[in-house]
């Protein structure tokens, strides 16, 4: 039986990856299917919650019930999660977020001119879960991030949770075919109260109802951690 824990309360998602247009036509992007939020957004469906989801770039159709903002770039996922946070109880970051853009988007479509490839000069993007969770506007939203890494999974993972102030962080292995694309996914999660919890390998389904458990763990959802 699914628990109706959260019911009543507002939940906000990122999902996907941002593209960041170098010109009309191309992008910098990534490889984020965006089924980890989707299956956020499902399962946080599933237990109660009323759930906004900013899609960047997905390709799934979403879960019945989800409201759905459609955002490309980081700048318009930072607009979006930022004009939406108001309201919610936890905003939970699992969109990969492209950390630099273009500095400038052509207004053409780039041209072969002859002379070799022009450099793609790149400005640094906003984090968006720095400021959700340094800049908060309600003590009592749970902010939830998403780290992938490559080695010293543990050690990387409690330094960013640190730098980005979240209370709860998702750390993933990645490489060697995990995570990204795929079905599914295994995990970490570390609380700034310096728990951290396994999550073993499975659908992201299971993966993301271990994540609402903790969520609702958390004090400002009536849990006692
Ligand atoms: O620093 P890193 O990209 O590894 O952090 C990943 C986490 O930060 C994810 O939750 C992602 O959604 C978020 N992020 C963000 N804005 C960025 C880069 C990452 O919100 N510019």
């Amino acid at each position: 039986d699914l628990p109706a824990d959260l019911a009543g309360r507002h939940i906000l998602i990122t999902a996907g990856g941002t593209r960041e247009p170098i010109d009309p036509v191309r992008f910098i992007g990534n490889r984020s299917s965006g089924r980890q939020g989707y299956a956020l957004a499902a399962t946080a469906l599933a237990r109660g919650a009323r759930v906004t989801l900013v899609s960047a770039n997905v390709f799934l159709s979403a879960p019945a019930g989800a409201e759905v903002v459609s955002v490309g770039s980081a700048r318009e996922m930072r607009e979006a999660v930022l004009a939406r946070r108001g309201t919610a109880d936890a905003v939970v970051m699992a969109a990969a977020v492209a950390d630099f853009r273009p500095a400038e988007t052509a207004a053409g479509k780039i041209k072969k001119t002859g002379d070799g490839p022009a450099p793609v000069e790149l400005a640094e993007n906003p984090d968006i879960l720095l400021e959700l969770a340094t800049e908060r506007t309600r003590p009592d939203q749970v902010v939830v991030g998403f780290a992938a890494e490559t080695d010293d999974v543990l050690a990387n993972g409690r330094a960013k949770l640190k730098r980005k102030g979240c209370d709860l962080l998702v750390v993933n292995q990645v490489g060697e075919g995990r995570a990204f694309g795929t079905e599914d996914n295994q995990a970490v999660v570390l609380g700034a109260d310096g728990s951290a919890t396994e999550i073993p390998n499975g659908p992201k389904e299971d993966l993301a109802d271990r994540v609402w458990d903790l969520v609702a763990r958390q004090t400002a959802f009536g849990g006692t951690p």
